[in-house]
C-alpha cells in the first residue's frame, strides 16, 4: 500500500499534476503504401512539427524530446535528438530515445510524466513512430566480417582473400528478426498459443475484428478523428497527400472474415490477416506540461496523466497478457477500481489476446492464480471499451500506438464531459503497460 500512495504523490497534487495539452498523429497506413518511400523519422517530425504550430506554443518552453522507435535506423538510432533538429525547434531542447517494443510511446510518455512530476522539466515532447515500410535489411555475419577485413586490407590481393571463403548463402540479406529471442516464436504464434489456451473460438476473434473495423469508420464518419489526425503530404516530393487511416474498412461482413486462411497456424489456427493488428506505418506525438504552467500560459488541458504502471511475465508462459498485470497496478495507484472508469483502451496486437485479457480481468480464479489477489480486476462493460475502434482496425505502428491511444482516450473523454479512463497494452518480451487518465474538467 505504501508503494501506491507513494506513485499517487509523485503524479501530483492539484495544482501540479501532469497535464497533457494536446496530442496529435499522423493518419496510419498499412505497409508499403501510402508512407512506402518515407522513414519513421520523417514521419515523427511532421507530427511534432504540426503539433507545435497547432498549440501555438513558444518552442523555448519546451525542454525535453523523448520519443521512441520500435523497428531500429541505422542512420539516425537517436530519433528524438533528430526530431528536435528537423523540426525547427531550438537546439538546447535536449533529447533521448526510447524502445520498449509496443508500448513504447507509453516510455516516452511516461518518462516525461516523470521528469515533470519530479520538478526536473516542467514541459516535454513524448510521442513514437515507426515505418514496416522501412525496415534495416542487414548482411550474414560472415559477410560482415569478409567487409571489414576488406575495408583494412592493404593490397588487392588481401581485399580478394577476405571474400574467399564465402558462400552463396553467405551473401543473402538478412531481414528484421521477427521472432521473440527468447522463445522462437513470432506474435502471432504467441497469439495463437493464447487462443488455444483459453479457448478462444474463431468467431468470437472475427466479431471482435469487426466490432474494432466499424467503430473505427464510425468515429471517422462522425468526424470524432478530425482534430486528433493531421493530413500528411508524403515526403519527400510532398505531392500524395494522405488525410485518413487507410486500414479502416467501412463495409465489414463476419462471412467474408470468416473465408479467411489462418496466418500463424495454416492447419489448427484462428488468426487471420483480419482478427490480427496489421504491419503499418504512423507517428504520433504529446505535448506535456506541469498543471500550473500550462495554466499560466493560458493553455486548454486536454487530461492529466493519474497513474502509470509496467509488469512482466514469462513470455515462454502467455506471452500478451500484460493488460491483466500492469492495469491492477495502475489502478491501485490511482486508488480507483475497474467501473470507475468512463474509458478502457486497450491494444489490439490480435484479437486472441484482447479477449484472452478481458476473460482474465473478468476471473476471480485468473487473479487469484497469477496475481494474488481475491478479486477479480472487474467487469468488462463492453460499452465502454475500444468505443472509436482499436489496433486492429486503425493499425499499429508499433512505437506511435500508446500516444495515439492516450490522444483518442483524452478526446473522448471531453466529448463525455470528463471521468477517468484507461489504457493498456502489451508488449514483446511479456511486457504490460498501463496508464490511468483524468479527462480535464469541463
Ligand atoms: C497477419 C499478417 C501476416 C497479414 O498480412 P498480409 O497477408 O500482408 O495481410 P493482407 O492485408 O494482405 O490481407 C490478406 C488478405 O486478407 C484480407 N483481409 C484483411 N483484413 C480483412 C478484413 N478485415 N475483412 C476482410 N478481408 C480482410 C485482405 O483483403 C487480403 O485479401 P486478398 O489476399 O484477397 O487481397 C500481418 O498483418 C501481420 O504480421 N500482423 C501481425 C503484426 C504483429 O505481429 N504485430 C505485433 C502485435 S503487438
Amino acid at each position: 500500500m505504501a508503494k501506491n500512495g507513494t506513485a499517487q504523490q509523485r503524479l501530483g497534487k492539484k495544482g501540479e499534476r501532469v497535464a497533457i495539452v494536446a496530442g496529435l498523429r499522423t493518419p496510419f497506413a498499412k505497409q508499403w503504401t501510402a508512407y512506402r518511400d518515407t522513414t519513421a523519422q520523417e514521419l515523427g517530425k511532421l507530427a511534432v512539427a504540426e503539433l507545435m504550430t497547432r498549440v501555438g506554443i513558444d518552442p523555448n518552453e519546451v525542454e525535453q524530446c523523448v520519443y521512441g522507435q520500435v523497428v531500429p535506423s541505422v542512420h539516425a538510432p537517436n530519433i528524438a535528438r533528430e526530431i528536435v533538429l528537423g523540426t525547427g525547434l531550438p537546439r538546447h531542447i535536449e533529447a533521448y530515445s526510447v524502445s520498449r517494443a509496443c508500448a513504447t510511446s507509453y516510455q516516452s510518455t511516461t518518462s516525461i510524466v516523470d521528469a515533470i512530476a519530479t520538478g526536473t522539466i516542467a514541459c516535454g515532447i513524448a510521442g513514437g513512430a515507426d515505418s514496416a515500410s522501412d525496415v534495416p535489411i542487414t548482411v550474414s555475419k560472415r559477410l560482415q566480417v569478409a567487409l571489414i577485413e576488406a575495408s583494412k586490407a592493404r593490397s588487392f590481393q588481401d581485399r580478394i582473400k577476405a571474400f574467399a571463403s564465402l558462400g552463396l548463402k553467405d551473401l543473402a540479406p538478412v531481414p528484421p528478426a521477427i521472432k521473440e529471442p527468447s522463445t522462437g516464436l513470432t506474435m502471432g504464434e504467441s497469439a495463437e498459443k493464447m487462443a488455444k489456451e483459453n479457448s478462444i473460438s474463431r468467431q468470437a476473434q472475427d466479431e471482435l475484428a469487426l466490432r474494432s473495423h466499424s467503430l473505427a469508420a464510425k468515429a471517422w464518419g462522425e468526424g470524432k478523428f478530425d482534430d486528433e489526425v493531421m493530413e500528411v503530404y508524403v515526403p519527400d516530393r510532398y505531392e500524395d497527400a494522405i488525410r485518413q487511416d487507410n486500414l479502416v474498412r467501412e463495409d465489414g461482413e463476419l462471412a467474408k472474415y470468416a473465408k479467411l486462411k489462418p496466418v500463424f497456424d495454416r492447419k489448427h489456427g484462428t488468426i487471420t490477416a483480419a482478427n490480427a493488428s496489421p504491419l503499418t506505418d504512423g507517428a504520433s506525438a504529446l505535448l506535456l506540461m506541469r498543471e500550473d504552467k500550462a495554466k499560466a500560459l493560458g493553455f486548454d488541458i486536454l487530461g492529466f496523466v493519474r497513474s502509470y504502471a509496467y509488469a512482466a511475465l514469462d513470455p515462454a508462459g502467455q506471452m500478451l497478457m500484460g493488460p491483466s498485470y500492469a492495469t491492477p497496478k495502475a489502478l491501485d495507484r490511482a486508488g480507483i477500481t475497474l467501473k470507475d472508469l468512463e474509458l478502457v483502451d486497450m491494444h489490439e496486437a490480435f484479437a486472441a489476446q484482447v479477449l484472452s485479457n478481458t476473460q482474465a480481468f473478468e476471473s476471480k480464479q485468473w487473479a487469484k492464480d497469477h496475481l494474488g489477489r481475491d478479486e477479480a480486476i472487474g467487469e468488462i462493460d463492453w460499452d465502454k471499451f475500444n468505443v472509436n475502434g482499436g489496433s486492429i482496425a486503425i493499425g499499429h505502428p508499433f512505437a506511435a500506438t500508446g500516444a495515439r491511444q492516450i490522444t483518442q482516450t483524452l478526446q473522448e473523454l471531453k466529448r463525455r464531459g470528463g471521468g477517468l479512463g484507461l489504457c493498456t497494452a502489451c508488449a514483446a518480451g511479456g511486457i504490460g503497460a498501463a496508464i490511468v487518465l483524468e479527462g480535464a474538467e469541463a
